[in-house]
């Protein structure tokens, strides 16, 4: 029962009026010392614990006492109603201490348990605590949600009733048994059931005991952590490595493949036309110089012509040197007009960066990648017209490349990727993202395609 602070007060006076008219009827009528002064200690305790100035109440009764002795009794053991009057005070002051310090333990574990409160509520996971019975007492809001029920649908329930899991519930797995039975630490992988989601979520399980002030194990605590995103990037991850071996087996094949390319220009063309020449100038050798004729000598000038020019053409598809000499915005000009001859793509060319700012390794990569795209709209976009800008601002340059084809579903593209279908994208934004850079690519079918990219002039490997 809880009684007000006017209830209180009215006790209080109300034991003061007895004690002190019991030392009146001592006093005045008997004659004698008081005898019953345990009386006087009732108001000094409850005062102590109940009121504010409550040290005015054992001032005042040790007063009153010895007062009365002096003016109504001068005869004996006046030193005994001193001495009890002291005692008031002494044993006001010690109460006074003793609640103090309870008050100051009260306030520390009350801190205490909100901060235990706080934490328990806040975690990001889920918390659980069961008593030795194993039924739930104390549930966090993370918990609820994996579970998908309310703190009142769980609490007082048995831990084998809310997760009902056959593997682990009642088996030697149990988390909760062992524990109980003297595991410090169990942890363990299982699915836990969300009733309302109706689906099973991977979480790891941790359990640990909780104690007693006396020592004694007297429940357990259950954390669980969703795994969920854990699984998902684990498996993009091993995806992710997929890609890249496909991908390095796939360079290894096109390296290959653009050797033998070589190769096989290199034969057909500039071998073809020397040994013609050749066979030509043999010709001309076994012949009298009278009998030589004027479009003998044209047949080996145009086969040393072709030859030229097949040198030329496999040395700029191997390096255009237009690269070296004039620089990314000249050289990805001469490239848009190469597109625009050999296959009618037509290009609005806008470039503003100052020229030779861009590292060389920079250079090379980005006039492939933009030879990649172009090949893509030859491939893929059915449009003969794109755009091309390169700005320059700071340390970066920024490139973008659109086409107003048939577009594509760019969520799709990492599937794509997968399905082991294609590889140039893949292969830019690998490139670009070892550089520092970024690769972005917008589109959608019937809207065209947009590439953005942003690389830093300079050459930083990413870790
Ligand atoms: N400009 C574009 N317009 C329409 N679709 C495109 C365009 N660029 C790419 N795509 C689509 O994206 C896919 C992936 O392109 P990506 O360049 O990675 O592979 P690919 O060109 O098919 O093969 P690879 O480049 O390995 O020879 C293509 O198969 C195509 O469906
Ligand atoms: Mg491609």
């Amino acid at each position: 029962m809880v009684i007000g602070q006017r209830h209180k007060k009215a006790i209080i006076i109300f034991l003061i009026v007895f004690s002190c008219g019991s030392t009146l009827f001592f006093h005045v009528v008997l004659k004698m010392g008081i005898v019953v002064t345990h009386i006087y200690y009732v108001p000094i305790i409850l005062a102590s614990l109940w009121l504010k100035k409550s040290f005015l109440i054992p001032v005042f009764l040790s007063l009153f006492l010895t007062g009365s002795h002096i003016l109504l009794r001068s005869d004996v053991e006046f030193q005994n109603d001193l001495l009890r009057a002291g005692m008031f005070v002494a044993v006001y002051a010690i109460i006074l201490k003793i609640k103090e310090k309870v008050e100051s333990s009260e306030k520390e574990l009350r801190f205490a348990e909100s901060k235990l409160n706080q934490v328990f509520s806040l975690s990001k996971d889920a918390l659980l605590m069961l008593n030795r019975e194993m039924s739930i007492i104390k549930i966090n809001a993370s918990a609820q949600e994996l579970l998908g029920l309310a703190e009142k649908e769980v609490i007082g329930r048995q831990c084998s009733e809310v997760f009902d899991n056959s593997s682990v519930c009642g088996s030697e797995r149990c988390p909760v048994r062992r524990i109980l039975a003297g595991a410090t630490y169990v942890e363990l992988e299982t699915k836990i059931g969300n009733e309302r989601k109706k689906k099973n979520i991977p979480c790891k399980v941790t359990v640990i005991p909780y104690w007693e002030a006396d020592g004694n194990r007297s429940g357990v605590i259950l954390s669980f952590k969703d795994l969920t995103a854990h699984k998902k990037y684990k498996k993009r991850l091993k995806q992710y490595q997929k890609k890249l071996q496909s991908l390095s087996s796939e360079l290894i094949l096109a390296e290959e493949k653009e050797r033998r390319r070589i190769a096989a220009e290199l034969h057909d063309q500039i071998g073809h036309n020397l040994a013609l020449a050749q066979n030509k100038i043999g010709m001309m050798q076994s012949q009298s110089a009278a009998h030589i004729k004027a479009d003998q000598f044209d047949d080996v000038s145009e086969l040393i012509k072709g030859t030229i020019h097949t040198v030329r053409s496999l040395t700029f598809k191997l390096s255009p040197p237009i690269l070296y000499e004039f620089g990314l915005g000249p050289a990805l000009k001469w490239l848009a007009e190469k597109f625009n001859r050999e296959w009618g793509i037509s290009c609005d060319f806008s470039c503003s960066m100052r020229p030779g700012v861009v590292d060389k390794e920079i250079k090379i990569l980005l006039f492939k990648v933009l030879h990649e795209l172009f090949v893509n709209v030859i491939k893929h976009a059915k449009t003969k017209i794109t755009r091309l800008g390169i700005t320059q601002k700071r340390k970066y340059v920024y490139i973008e490349f659109i086409d107003n084809g048939i577009g594509f579903d760019a969520s799709q593209l990492e599937h794509t990727i997968v399905r082991k279908q294609g590889f140039g994208l893949f292969n830019i934004r690998e490139r670009i993202n070892y550089i520092g850079g970024s690769f972005r690519i917008k589109s959608h079918p019937d809207r065209g395609t947009a590439v953005f990219i942003s690389t830093p002039i300079n050459h930083r490997k990413r870790g």
